[in-house]
């Protein structure tokens, strides 16, 4: 087990670039499995949600090379589209590969991701989609079969949510389908703009992406092609919490500053001073911080719930109550009870936390509960007096690029044990 042991109250300083999108990545590495040439990416970042899709990658029949954080992946050779149990499970949202290798294959044999540490995540949304497009879908016993040997068909598909997950595999899916598919009540998160961008680039055709409405006309093939991912905006964030939470002077170069809109909001009206350039955010904390108006996760371009629990950590320190309300998943406060270890004053409500400042957090021994949970726990230790310990980290290392390593390059004392 591994662990990182922080000594808090000190102000981090100076410049990190942003690691390359982790749910950008994810689903571009699954959509490499649609061309029968070799795809180059670019700003692949190095974590353990990665090594988990190349071994899926690799199981598949993909030729992959891998340096730093530039990738070759080479799909020539797939003709199975099944996948073992014991690799869907190191990845819940190994899910993104079932319409890739459907499309590819014509047969898609997978096991369900089932829940999580974060709540239930069905995939329904994504079950019907497929089945609409012409697959036939089986879901017994925790294994889901599709198939479709005449491949899948155009067709209109509307979501009753806007799930990233459900638009990306419905987008993938029909790549290389017969006919137009559209796409209603689409997710419009940046990373779906990227995955379309990728396909494009391979000679999909993928119009709409980052609106409501996703269109996405057949083609025959798609070709090698060349992408570079986008930055990772809730890694991005996350530096920037942390920064606000020890009353730091910060610079995230290698970001795009429009990404995170609703979060720069949140972090300004929390008393940071915030100034923007064309690829990089600067944060300067107060010396205290100040309490917000309500925070309500919502789908892009709405609060992201996966910045919610470090922007709860920054407000444990802030000087009055704020209002917490999580929409998007409904076991998302995990984390809080590790919070309190930390002296932190949270009252969790179904989806509501009211958290209400303290003056100062303490040291304090803490267990990581689920990635973004595991980074609030970061951030308290780094605001806390004393020497505190986390463990369990390898939930940090699936989506933070040498988390550590970033944060003592940013002035803070943490070892990885
Ligand atoms: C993606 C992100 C995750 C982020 C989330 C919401 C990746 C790899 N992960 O997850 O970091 O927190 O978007 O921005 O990109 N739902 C259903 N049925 C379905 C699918 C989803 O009910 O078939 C529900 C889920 O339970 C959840 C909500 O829809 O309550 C949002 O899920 P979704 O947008 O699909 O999230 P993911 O794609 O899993």
């Amino acid at each position: 087990m591994s662990s990182y042991l922080i000594r808090g109250g000190r102000a981090l300083q100076g410049e990190a670039v942003c690691q390359g999108s982790k749910n950008s990545s994810l689903p571009i590495l699954a959509a490499c499995i649609l061309c029968e040439g070799a795809v180059e990416l670019d700003n692949i970042p190095e974590i353990t949600d990665v090594d988990a899709t190349v071994k899926i990658l690799s199981w598949l029949g993909c030729r992959i090379t891998r340096e730093g954080t530039h990738m070759t992946v080479d799909a020539s050779d797939v003709t199975t589209g099944e996948i073992p149990d014991e690799l869907m499970r190191e990845m819940r949202s190994s899910v993104i590969f079932l319409g890739a290798v459907l499309a590819r294959t014509g047969r898609a044999l997978i096991s369900a991701p089932g829940g999580c540490e974060i709540g239930l995540r069905p995939i329904d949304l994504h079950l019907n989609a497929i089945g609409k497009m012409g697959a036939k879908v089986e879901n017994s016993a925790g294994v889901i079969e599709c198939t479709a040997p005449e491949g899948l068909k155009g067709a209109v598909i509307t979501l009753s949510f806007p799930s990233v997950g459900a638009t990306e595999n419905v987008m993938i899916a029909a790549v290389l389908a017969e006919g137009e598919t559209v796409i209603r009540n689409a997710a419009r998160e940046p990373e779906i703009s990227d995955l379309a961008d990728f396909l494009n680039a391979m000679g999909a055709r993928v119009s709409g992406a980052g609106e409501s409405t996703v269109r996405i006309e057949g083609v025959k093939q798609l070709h090698a092609a060349a992408h570079t991912v986008i930055p990772d905006r809730i890694a991005g964030a996350t530096l920037l919490a942390a920064g606000a939470v020890t009353g730091g002077n910060i610079c995230v170069r290698g970001l795009i500053p429009a990404h995170l809109e609703p979060v720069i909001d949140v972090f300004e009206q929390a008393g940071n001073e915030i100034s923007i350039r064309s690829d990089a955010v600067v944060l300067r904390g107060p010396k205290r911080l100040k309490s917000v108006k309500t925070v309500r996760t919502m789908p892009y371009p709405g609060f992201p719930t996966d910045i919610q629990p470090p922007v709860t950590a920054m407000l444990c320190v802030s000087r009055g109550t704020s209002v917490v309300i999580e929409t998007i998943f409904e076991s998302r406060y995990k984390y809080v009870g590790e919070l309190v270890r930390f002296g932190a004053k949270i009252r969790v409500d179904g989806r509501m936390a009211v958290v209400e400042g303290a003056q100062r957090l303490y040291a304090a021994n803490t267990l990581t509960p689920d990635l973004r949970g595991g980074a609030a726990l970061v951030l308290a230790a780094l605001a806390a007096e004393g020497e505190s310990r986390v463990d369990e980290i390898r939930h940090i290392d699936r989506g933070y690029e040498d988390f550590s390593k970033t944060l003592s390059a940013l002035g803070a004392d943490v070892r990885r044990i």
